[in-house]
């Protein structure tokens, strides 16, 4: 069974790449992802904040999650310190593109265009095979319009278009109003990927302290449907390849995305609740499900499933909205 596919330029033994999360810490558990068979990995991303501030500051920012993942940590080492400044995160890129032979993705994380994107070209010099920049911002001020929040993210892209010549993909988040054209304007400017989607941590508030609770919680199941969704829309219309991130879990969520269009499915919460284990499990079951109904290639399934076929995509889904709804029957 050929599983191979290819994205960002970069030919993978198959679909399944690591998104960014703590499992880059440290070079160990990305040998232990390799083993298990992972395509590709995504480094956790380096903050603008960790770049543009000092070390007493950076404390403030707390890095993801903090400790609330205790299942996850029996699988990896404990990683209670580990390289965080700019230059301590693209000497431990080197030592993981050292230690493993799948391509390693660096991940660069700020919300304003800046002097801290120059810390793309280090991260090409450092060795990554390519960068993913992810622009995490939350619009709260109503002054602020969308055409200029959008304008980061062009911006952002030229910026680091320029300063590399390694593939470079944007992870987005799916609150854009006109997402189609966004991400048209995106793959104009040069980007080749999109990571669908940036998953926005929402805090909840903790009733006997009245104080914020920022704990993240992990993605369910069905939060695979949106970049599903927006895939299945995008593919048809883009050059740049796509990636699913969001509610990956098994195999079918796997073969669904693909079909849809993406070109990879990045797996986070999956391998943090269940180990690399389950990467496995997700690359026996696809070869068997394939092998079943007579596939030979993950290509062969590329994008089946996408709206290329469909004239007028929005009445399309207007059309299955409606029939969603009408379809439910409450008890009597
Ligand atoms: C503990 C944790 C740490 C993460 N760290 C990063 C990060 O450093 N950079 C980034 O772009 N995304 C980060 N993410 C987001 C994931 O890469 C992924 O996009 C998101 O969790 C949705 O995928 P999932 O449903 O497979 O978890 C993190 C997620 C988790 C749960």
């Amino acid at each position: 069974m050929d599983l191979s596919t290819t994205y960002l330029g970069l030919e993978l033994k198959n679909p399944l790449v690591a998104s960014a999360s703590p499992l880059s810490r440290d070079v160990a558990s990305v040998r232990s992802l390799e083993d298990s068979g992972i395509a590709a990995v995504v480094m956790y991303s380096l903050f603008q904040e960790q770049i543009e501030h000092d070390a007493a500051e950076q404390d403030h920012y707390e890095d993801f999650g903090g400790g609330s993942f205790a299942e996850a940590t029996s699988y990896f080492p404990a990683q209670a310190e580990f390289p965080r400044g700019p230059d301590a995160y693209l000497e431990h890129l080197s030592a993981i593109k050292e230690a493993v032979g799948i391509p390693v993705i660096a991940s660069l994380n700020g919300s304003s265009p800046g002097g801290w994107m120059e810390y793309a070209k280090g991260m090409e010099q450092a060795g990554a095979d390519a960068l993913e920049l992810n622009t995490y911002f939350l619009a709260t001020d109503p002054e602020t319009t969308s055409e200029a929040i959008e304008q980061r993210y062009f911006e952002a892209l030229a910026s680091v278009r320029a300063s590399v010549r390694i593939p470079v993909a944007m992870k987005i988040n799916p609150y854009i109003s006109a997402l189609a054209h966004f991400a048209k304007r995106l793959d104009e400017g040069g980007v080749d990927g999109l990571v669908l989607f940036n998953r926005f941590y929402q805090p909840d508030i903790d009733l006997d302290q009245l104080d914020i609770d920022p704990t993240l919680t992990f993605s369910a199941m069905y939060e695979m449907r949106l970049p599903l969704r927006w895939i299945a829309i995008l593919d048809p219309q883009l050059k740049c390849s796509l990636a699913a991130s969001t509610g990956v879990y098994n195999y079918t969520d796997v073969l669904k995305l693909v079909m849809a269009g993406a070109s990879v499915t990045m797996l986070c919460a999956a391998l943090l609740q269940y180990g690399p284990p389950v990467i496995g499990r997700i690359l026996e079951g696809l070869t068997t499900w394939m092998a079943e109904r007579e596939y030979e290639s993950v290509r062969q399934m590329q994008g089946s499933m996408n709206l290329a076929s469909c004239r007028n995509p929005a009445a399309f889904e207007r059309g299955n909205y409606m029939r969603a709804l009408n379809s439910f029957t409450p008890n009597a």
